[in-house]
């Protein structure tokens, strides 16, 4: 390792881990919020933490922090243990199981759990299967649990889960309905009443089922009734009564709850076979997409290869051991890329990928026979949490390294819908829309141009993530079939990109500001992408007058960017004592274009060192706070290792801090870690920036 100068030595001190405090074993930390069942924007459960919560100790909530029911009771030898949520049984006793561990992988969070003379270890896997569409496609989750004795003699174990109706909608005092179905598959499959399809209420969708499922082995029970009878009767008898409450009744009404047993019989000191349950959330159309032709339903892809919802669940849940391989090989995979970094860095990224791939659903359209149009393609993204716009540009461009690392094809189904609209020709500004539509799951567009306006932003990301895909895979077809947007928006870049109207960045909440250093390297780099996409379509004069126009444009923006201190960039034009994260130069490095001088790179990588706050580097000059992605994006064009570990270290120590119970987020405050509002979004793929370049 190379030595660290004083300031730096003092501040890898200050940013050394800092962990949650918990009672049991973690591994790699104990996060703010623990996915458990992270698959699209409608099945998010999540454990929150803060400074620590059992798996019993607290209820699985929706991202947004609304609780989601799910509970799970094992008895061994007669005594019943709550391991799962924190159920309140009247009439019956039970006792906690005590958690003894919690490690989290790219794909799974794994619990282990004391329970009298049995350890119980409770799995919570959300598969990653970036090259199968019609998996990756698949909203639904595992949830294992396998037993195990530790004092020599063998016990009677029976495993109890269920879910409440709170999964089916944002209002609980809405009426809900629900079905049992029993042949190899017991499927509980509830809905809301009422239906509204491509709504919303508070972010929960308010159409199509939620599903909680188990496979019939022998020694399979089911029952479904209000939380507290049917809890009480397994606690009492360890086994469920196969029986059905058919009271439909608003969610909240007496609780319906949807339950499923296993008798695992005698275990002993070997671990037994796991029992598998899975959970989800299905609904068809999934998303409304517009069109010349007005607007188009799209369904999940899946779709193109199951005729029913039971088909689905039953291949799914037939399915898990080898899916569980698969994860465990695509963990491995992840811990040994991103170690080459460091292990702060590993844990950083292992806890971003489900929640970023988990805001994403993969589509298809129909022919006009009704059949499905596999060639058709398209991926639609959820801003969770800050505004729930559909395919909002730049949060797919702080996401777009999880995209180049697991499969750009993925990258390229999220761009086409965009290009598709702007080519349509229904959008009426020069720069590229924001977003595909203010409200997942519509994507309806912004025939008004009405969209949130960030024009040198949008326009130069769209250049960097098209060119991007293009090299990785050396597939150019987007490029030509939509060379003349991309020209069009370099036309707007080389207008408005070297002196940067007053406008908004992605960096909203910072408000508009003229001049903006960070925006012109977008810009510029979005204007040498586009010579580099000329010179790939063979246009050798675009692609030569392109190239000079960027460079030209170097030159006079380090005119006008530099502190008159030469010690770093500024935040805006002529404001010396300014300074911000110059996270955009690192579309330069990923492109390989070399548009700005190694001088500048050096300059940053110094200046970084020297305002480092407890938590990290903060955004810019205008407040405290900072964006996680961000810093690992800038960490990305550090020159020295010492100089990017020290922006791993940050979003390392803020993950692990205990200051928040809320899913990732990616906004906070570097002087004491305390979270600035934005939870579960996509943008935290960033963090695999680092893996890509
Ligand atoms: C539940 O309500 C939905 C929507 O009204 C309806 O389509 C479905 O058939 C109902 N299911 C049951 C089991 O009653
Ligand atoms: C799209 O689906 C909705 C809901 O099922 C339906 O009402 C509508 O007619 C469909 N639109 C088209 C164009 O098929
Ligand atoms: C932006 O910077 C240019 C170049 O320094 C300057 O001419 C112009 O006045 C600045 N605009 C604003 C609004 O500060
Ligand atoms: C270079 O591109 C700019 C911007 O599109 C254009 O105005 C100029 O005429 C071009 N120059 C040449 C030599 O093609």
């Amino acid at each position: 390792m190379r030595l660290l100068s004083g300031i730096s030595a003092s501040l890898a001190l200050l940013l050394s881990t800092v962990y949650a405090q918990v009672s049991w074993t973690v591994s790699p930390f104990n996060p703010p919020s623990i996915p458990l069942a992270v698959r699209t924007p409608y099945l998010s459960a999540w454990l929150p933490q803060g400074p620590g919560a059992a798996l019993n100790g607290a209820w699985p909530t929706f991202w947004t922090g609304s609780i989601l029911g799910w509970a799970g009771f094992v008895n061994v030898d007669g005594t019943s243990y709550n391991f799962l949520g924190t159920p309140g049984v009247p009439g019956v006793t039970f006792q906690k199981a005590v958690q003894k561990s919690f490690t989290f992988t790219s794909t799974q969070s794994i619990f282990v759990l004391s329970a009298g003379p049995i350890d119980l270890t409770v799995t919570f896997l959300s598969p990653v299967e970036p090259n199968d569409l019609v998996k990756q496609s698949t909203p639904f989750a595992y949830m294992s649990v396998s037993a195990m004795s530790t004092d020599g003699a063998a016990h009677t174990v029976q495993v109890y889960s269920d879910i409440s109706a709170e999964w089916v909608s944002g209002d609980n005092s809405l009426k809900a309905n629900w079905s049992t179905t029993t042949g190899n598959t017991l499927i509980h499959q509830v809905s809301l009443a009422s239906q509204t399809v491509f709504s919303e209420v508070n972010d929960h969708t308010q159409y199509g089922s939620a599903y909680y499922a188990t496979s019939n082995v022998v020694g399979a029970t089911f029952q479904t009734g209000a939380d507290v009878t049917v809890r009480a009767q397994f606690i009492r008898n360890g086994v469920l009564p196969n029986t059905q409450d058919t009271n439909f009744r608003a969610i909240s009404d007496n609780w319906p709850v949807f339950a499923l047993a296993h008798n695992l019989g005698s275990v002993s000191g070997t671990a037994t076979t796991p029992v598998v349950f899975a959970v989800g959330h299905v609904r068809d159309p999934a998303i409304q997409y517009i069109t010349r032709n007005g607007n188009q339903n799209r369904s999940l892809y899946f779709w193109s290869q199951f005729r029913t919802a039971a088909d689905l669940i039953t291949s799914f849940l037939g399915d898990f051991n080898a899916a569980l391989s698969r994860a465990k090989t695509f963990d491995t995979k992840v811990q040994t890329d991103a170690n080459r970094i460091s292990t702060d860095y590993t844990g950083v990224v292992e806890l971003s990928i489900r929640q970023s791939l988990g805001a994403n659903e993969i589509t298809v359209s129909k022919n006009s026979d009704g059949t499905f149009n596999t060639n058709d393609v398209l991926l639609f993204m959820k801003e969770i949490s800050s505004d729930g716009n559909t395919n909002t540009v730049d949060v797919i461009f702080p996401a777009w390294p999880i995209f180049l690392y697991t499969n750009p094809q993925l990258g390229k189904f999220l761009l086409e819908g965009l290009f598709r609209y702007q080519a349509s020709g229904l959008y009426p500004n020069k720069w590229s829309v924001h977003d595909l539509g203010a409200h997942y799951p519509q994507a309806i567009g912004h025939n008004d141009g009405g969209d949130e306006a960030m024009p040198v932003e949008e326009s130069g990301n769209m250049l960097i993530m098209a060119l991007s895909y293009a090299q990785k895979t050396g597939d150019n077809s987007q490029l030509t079939t939509y060379t003349a947007l991309l020209d069009q928006w370099t036309q707007f870049l080389i207008t408005d990109s070297l002196i940067p109207a007053n406008q908004i960045s992605t960096d909203d909440f910072a408000g508009p500001l003229a001049n903006q250093t960070n925006l012109a390297i977008k810009g510029i780099v979005g204007i040498k992408a586009m010579s580099q996409i000329a010179s790939i379509l063979g246009d050798t004069a675009k692609s030569a007058n392109y190239s000079s126009i960027a460079a030209n444009y170097v030159t006079r923006w380090q005119g006008f960017a530099q502190s008159t201190t030469g010690r770093h960039l500024t935040l805006s034009y002529g404001n010396s004592a300014s300074w911000g994260l110059s996270y955009n130069m690192f579309a330069d490095k990923l492109l390989k274009l070399n548009v700005f001088p190694q001088s500048i790179y050096d300059q940053q990588t110094a200046w970084y060192q020297t305002v480092t706050q407890p938590f990290g580097v903060p955004l810019d000059t205008r407040h405290t706070y900072t964006k996680s992605d961000w810093e690992i994006w800038t960490g990305g064009i550090m020159t020295t290792t010492a100089a990017r570990d020290i922006f791993v270290s940050a979003v390392h120590k803020w993950a692990s801090s205990g200051t928040s119970s809320a899913p990732f987020g990616d906004w906070y405050e570097t002087t004491n870690g305390a979270p600035q509002g934005f939870r579960a979004r996509p943008v935290v793929g960033g963090h695999l920036a680092l893996l890509v370049l």
